[in-house]
């Protein structure tokens, strides 16, 4: 074909004809080289296809002309872009296979190594500080009973805690329920080993685990938490053995320079009841913005166990006393790590978790 043969064509189509090759050459993939196979060759509204139509629309004595060249044209740009499409895949292919060979000198890569989850370091650092102590280790089930709960631990039947509004309850079983603090292991464990205790000379044992609250999740509320509990049994205990435990407790796990103070408080279970307050660990005292300027932070929940609790367990409080502690995990490791949001524990963000260096 020559020039002069493409002035048989409409204009547009003679130099789309004319520039066809240098066009196929600046595809430099597969899809600048299918859009171009749709501008030449598509089924509909392509050159090759209105080249068609101006042949069917062409005076008789052209129409041979016309549909030789017209052939020859199509002809000519099909192969043109099968020529280059094979050219362009065997490229592609070639670059997958770099990009896929295996390098020995490389180093390998390095495995993700799986750690403990801040909380749980949390819990077995306070469980390991009051195991040095001489505290063994109990648990309890998440799903109580009413009478563990409450009945057990002189909470009566009209205590607001035993409200559906703040706990869960089972609705198949209206005395079950999923355990609002860790104390009910208290009643567990004093029933088990109330026949022992002469021989055993007491009990003294810590209680890790979830407890679960009807409470809507905000910054500083999740329906479920943990808690450690601790207790003492003994002949004799007092509040002294109660605040020398506790400041030994939070000295190892605050440092040495930490002070304690005790708040009278009110928990059923406990007679005197107290709050326990630590000087902040943050600012040692001074006042900041964790200890909201008052350089204490409340920490617990803690008491002389109430003679209701050890009578309920068949223990006779003439005989025996002792203590009894609760700690929230998760209050504790915010204070510790000044998280200021407690659903970044639960969200499992690996960036926040590789933070909280200084829980162990
Ligand atoms: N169980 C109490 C709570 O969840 C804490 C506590 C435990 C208080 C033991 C006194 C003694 O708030």
């Amino acid at each position: 074909m020559d020039a002069s043969d493409l002035k048989l064509l409409p204009p547009d189509i003679a130099e789309a004809a004319a520039t066809f090759e240098a066009q196929l050459d600046a595809c430099g993939t597969l899809d600048a080289l299918m859009r171009l196979k749709g501008t030449f060759t598509g089924r509909e509204h392509s050159l090759a296809a209105r080249l068609m139509e101006a042949l069917k629309a062409a005076p008789k004595e052209q129409k041979r002309e016309l549909g030789a060249l017209a052939n020859q044209l199509k002809n000519a740009w099909e192969e043109g872009i099968k020529g280059r499409q094979e050219a362009l895949e065997a490229v592609k292919r070639d670059h997958a296979a770099a990009a896929s060979r295996v390098d020995p000198d490389l180093p390998p890569p390095m495995p993700l190594r799986g750690a403990l989850h801040p909380l749980q370091r949390l819990q077995d650092r306070l469980v390991g500080i009051f195991a040095a102590l001489g505290f063994h280790i109990e648990e309890g089930p998440e799903i109580e009973t009413e009478a563990h709960n409450f009945d057990g631990l002189n909470i009566p039947g009209d205590h607001p805690a035993r409200g559906s509004s703040d706990t869960f309850y089972l609705e198949q079983h209206p005395d079950l329920l999923l355990r609002t603090h860790t104390s009910p292991v208290q009643v567990r464990v004093l029933r088990r080993l109330a026949p022992e205790l002469e021989a055993r000379g007491g009990i003294r044992f810590v209680a890790p685990g979830r407890v679960y609250r009807k409470d809507d999740i905000d910054p500083t509320h999740s329906p479920m938490f943990h808690q450690v509990e601790g207790m003492l049994v003994g002949k004799g205990i007092g509040m002294q053995h109660l605040k020398g435990t506790l400041e030994y407790a939070m000295r190892a796990l605050f440092g040495p320079a930490t002070a304690i103070r005790l708040r009278p408080s009110y928990f059923p279970f406990v007679e005197p009841g107290a709050e326990l307050d630590v000087s902040c660990p943050l600012c040692g005292g001074k006042g900041c913005r964790v200890c909201k300027g008052s350089g204490w932070v409340e920490l617990l929940g803690a008491g002389l166990i109430h003679p209701n609790v050890l009578h309920y367990a068949g223990i006779d409080p003439e005989v025996w006393s002792g203590f009894a502690f609760g700690l929230g995990v998760e209050r504790t490791a915010m204070m510790v790590s000044q998280t200021p949001d407690l659903r970044l524990f639960f969200e499992n963000d690996q960036r926040f978790i590789r933070q909280m260096g200084g829980l162990d």
